[in-house]
C-alpha cells in the first residue's frame, strides 16, 4: 500500500502530533508522517518527532519580522522538497496567508479545540464556560482562507461538567482531540485518493 506523505506543522508541545505518529505506526494506516515543521525552535513537537525517527525542522518566523510571505515561501519549498502531499496543522499558532492556504486548499487540515462554528480563535475553553454551554469539544476541518473556517471532517463532543475550570475542560477536550485527529487524517487522506 502506498501511503500519502504528510507533514505536520506544530508550534508547541505536540501532543496531537504524538497521537498521529502513534496511529501511523499501524501497517494499514493510509498516511506516513515524513516531516515535522515548527515556527518555534523550542517546540516540544520537534524533539518528539526526532525521537520517532521523523525529519523535524524549525523554520523560525522571527527573523522574517512582518514578512509572512517570505517565511511561508521557505516552508513551501521545504514541503515541496520532501514530496509532501498533505499538510496537517496540529497546534500551529501562526495565521497563514491566503496565498499559502490557497496553494494547499483541499490538501491541508487543522484541529481546533472547539465545536466549530463555535469559538474560532483563542481561549476556546474559557469562552465555552463563559457562554454556559453544556457541551464542548474539538473539530478537524479542511483549511480555507478564514481563521478556523472550512469544511468539517469530524467533531468529537465532551460534556461540560459542574465545577469545570478552563484547564480541566481543556484536558478533557485534549483527550478527545487525540482520538479524533488520527481518524480524521485517515479520512482526509482517503478522500484524496477517491474524491467524491
Ligand atoms: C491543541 O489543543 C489544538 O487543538 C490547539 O492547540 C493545542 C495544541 O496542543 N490548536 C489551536 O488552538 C489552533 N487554532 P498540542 O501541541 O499538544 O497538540
Amino acid at each position: 500500500m502506498s501511503r500519502v506523505r504528510v507533514a505536520v506543522l506544530v508550534s508547541g508541545r505536540g501532543s496531537n502530533l504524538a497521537s498521529l505518529i502513534a496511529a501511523a505506526k499501524a501497517e494499514d494506516y493510509p498516511a506516513e508522517i515524513v516531516l515535522v515543521l515548527s515556527n518555534n525552535p523550542e517546540a516540544g513537537g520537534l524533539e518528539l518527532a526526532r525521537a520517532a525517527g521523523i525529519a523535524a525542522l524549525a523554520i523560525d518566523h522571527r527573523p522574517f519580522k512582518k514578512d509572512r510571505a517570505a517565511h511561508e515561501a521557505l516552508i513551501q519549498s521545504t514541503l515541496e522538497a520532501a514530496g509532501v502531499e498533505l499538510v496537517a496543522l496540529a497546534g500551529y499558532m501562526r495565521v497563514l496567508t491566503g496565498a499559502f492556504t490557497r496553494a494547499w486548499e483541499g490538501r491541508m487540515i487543522n484541529i481546533h479545540p472547539s465545536l466549530l462554528p463555535h469559538f474560532p480563535g483563542l481561549h476556546t475553553h474559557e469562552r465555552a464556560l463563559e457562554a454556559g454551554h453544556d457541551r464542548h469539544g474539538c473539530t478537524v476541518h479542511w483549511v480555507v482562507e478564514g481563521v478556523d473556517e472550512g469544511p468539517v471532517i469530524g467533531q468529537a463532543e465532551v460534556p461540560v461538567l459542574a465545577g469545570d475550570t478552563p484547564d480541566v475542560l481543556a484536558a478533557r477536550v485534549l483527550e478527545a482531540e487525540h482520538r479524533l485527529y488520527p481518524e480524521c487524517l485517515a479520512k482526509a487522506v482517503r478522500s484524496l485518493s477517491s474524491p467524491v
